[in-house]
């Protein structure tokens, strides 16, 4: 039973008040751009093309909501933890506090998987944009150091064969590094290090620049729709997750990727000011507004070029391109505002890592060292480091495509995972204040954990196996570090 000892939600909370080391200087404002910084990137402007060509044709937009919907209920729960344990752990501590240490371990161990992975796979998709961008400007990178050394072909009889699915596949490219992508977590990196001011002022200024080239594409695509592009709205099915309403589940599954981010807002609690208000508001803010953005983008990229055409890594572009001389002059900005997009989406994501690490390292899951907080510029400095290092080796070495599926895997896992903790503490601990009440419970994390739950089954079988590998690491990690130095066991003992 030690293992599902539980943090007591008051001592989580003095904890908060007592811990004056990062520093409070995050309104509702920054976090709300927080939030969008995290979430528009890869999604929106790589994946929904391949989304809307493959599986759902115009309907992506109904798989915009879906996803939209799932992520929706998540929040709404996220919103709930966030006001009442403003602490940087996010759903690890949640999952302290409700469900036992070994599931918090699990969750932080996962949690991973969504912030350092996604940051490595995003700053491969901004090494692209980047490449594309100079050579317009006449500067060409060599291609051998714009790429991975390696990708990888999941072998499609492998099934479940562990050894098979990572030991199979690989061939090499010819290139030596992805340097570009290196290079922008390098930086990135020293950013967050510097300090908290300083990468939320660069985050705003980089969601500035995405939702205004985001708001140009509507506002000027708008008047180029040609209605036939959207006949048959959704296109007949032509087998399973082609077309059809099966088409726009396995859309959403493919494009929940662009939503992923909104909960890394939940990682500054202990930088805001005012959590118990500002948390919802940063992280239900965030996700509306994404959500309405993505929508007329999907809607207004099917209505000016038929889906058939967008499977492309930059379907934006290619909508503009369809419209013709009129709106070439957008190019440009379209890239511009890619690369400003994915550039916040690694800051954000490379913030919340750290911040986990912070946490799990004081409660003594972790190393000491991952709790060291820079003296002058008070950032959990070596934990960014080390999360900074790992994020580059990977964006500079692996085939990204292996480790897209399993960001969101991880994700849906950890929030599946957070509506469970808030219908937990409901029953365990109806008394306590909550700021923020998550509406409608049950219904709310029941259907958070269905709608999750659902869309991991979606995801490939070989990604079911790459999780449950990387999760018995972690487990292997728990047992030989994690539960003797636990300081919630050594208390017990
Ligand atoms: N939601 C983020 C993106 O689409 C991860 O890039």
């Amino acid at each position: 039973m030690s293992l599902f000892r539980r943090k007591d939600v008051s001592a989580l909370q003095a904890e908060v008040a007592s811990d004056h080391s990062l520093k409070r200087v995050l309104g509702p404002v920054n976090l709300v751009l927080l939030g969008i910084g995290a979430v528009i990137g890869a999604g929106i402007f790589v994946l929904t093309g391949q989304a809307a060509a493959n599986y759902a044709g115009p309907g992506i937009v109904y798989s915009f909501l879906l996803a939209g919907t799932a992520c929706a209920f998540a929040g709404l729960c996220y919103a709930e933890f966030a006001a009442m344990i403003p602490i940087a752990g996010s759903a690890y501590t949640y999952g302290y506090a409700t469900l036992g240490e070994l599931v918090a371990w699990i969750i932080g161990w996962d949690l991973i998987l969504e912030y350092l992975f996604a940051a490595s796979t995003v700053a491969v998709g901004w090494s692209g944009y980047m490449v594309s961008f100079l050579k317009d400007l006449g500067i060409n990178i060599p291609a051998a150091y714009t790429s991975a050394p390696y990708t990888h072909t999941t072998p499609t009889d492998a099934g479940l064969n562990v050894w098979r699915l990572f030991s199979e596949g690989w061939s090499a490219t010819g290139a030596v590094l992805n340097v570009p992508a290196m290079f922008i977590v390098g930086l990135i990196t020293i950013l967050l290090i510097v300090g908290i001011s300083e990468s939320a002022t660069f985050n705003n200024i980089a969601v500035v620049i995405k939702v205004t080239v985001v708001l140009l594409f509507i506002a000027f695509g708008i008047g180029y729709i040609n209605a036939d592009n959207w006949t048959p709205f959704i296109p007949p099915a032509e087998g399973p997750g082609k077309y059809g309403w099966d088409g726009i589940v396995r859309g959403a599954g493919v494009i929940f990727f662009a939503y992923i981010g909104f909960d890394a807002v939940s990682t500054a609690a202990q930088e805001t000011r005012n959590p118990q208000k500002d948390m919802p508001i940063g992280i239900m803010g965030s996700l509306a507004i994404c959500t309405v953005l993505y929508i007329a983008v999907a809607l207004v990229l099917t209505g000016i070029v038929h889906y058939s055409q967008l499977n492309v890594p930059d379907p934006i572009a290619v909508g503009i391109n369809a419209v013709g001389p009129q709106l070439a002059w957008l190019r440009p900005i379209i890239k511009i505002g890619a690369i400003a997009g994915l550039s916040s989406v690694i800051l954000v994501m490379l913030l919340g890592q750290p911040r986990i690490f912070y946490t799990m390292s004081k409660d003594g899951l972790l190393p000491p060292v991952f709790a060291a907080v820079h003296p002058k510029f008070r950032t959990p400095w070596l934990a960014s480091a080390v999360t900074g290092g790992f994020a580059m080796l990977f964006a500079g070495l692996l085939p990204i495509g292996l480790l897209g599926e399993l960001v969101s895997i991880g994700t849906l896992l950890a929030f599946g995972i957070v509506c469970a903790g808030v219908l937990v503490l409901r029953y365990t601990d109806p008394e306590r204040p909550r700021p923020f009440k998550t509406p409608l419970v049950p219904f709310v994390p029941l259907a958070g954990m269905g709608a999750c739950l659902y869309l991991m089954l979606g995801l490939p079988v070989d990604t079911w196996a790459r999780l449950i590998v990387w999760m018995v690491l972690g487990l292997a990690i728990y047992f030989l570090y994690g539960k003797s130095h636990s300081k919630v066991q050594q208390a017990a003992r």
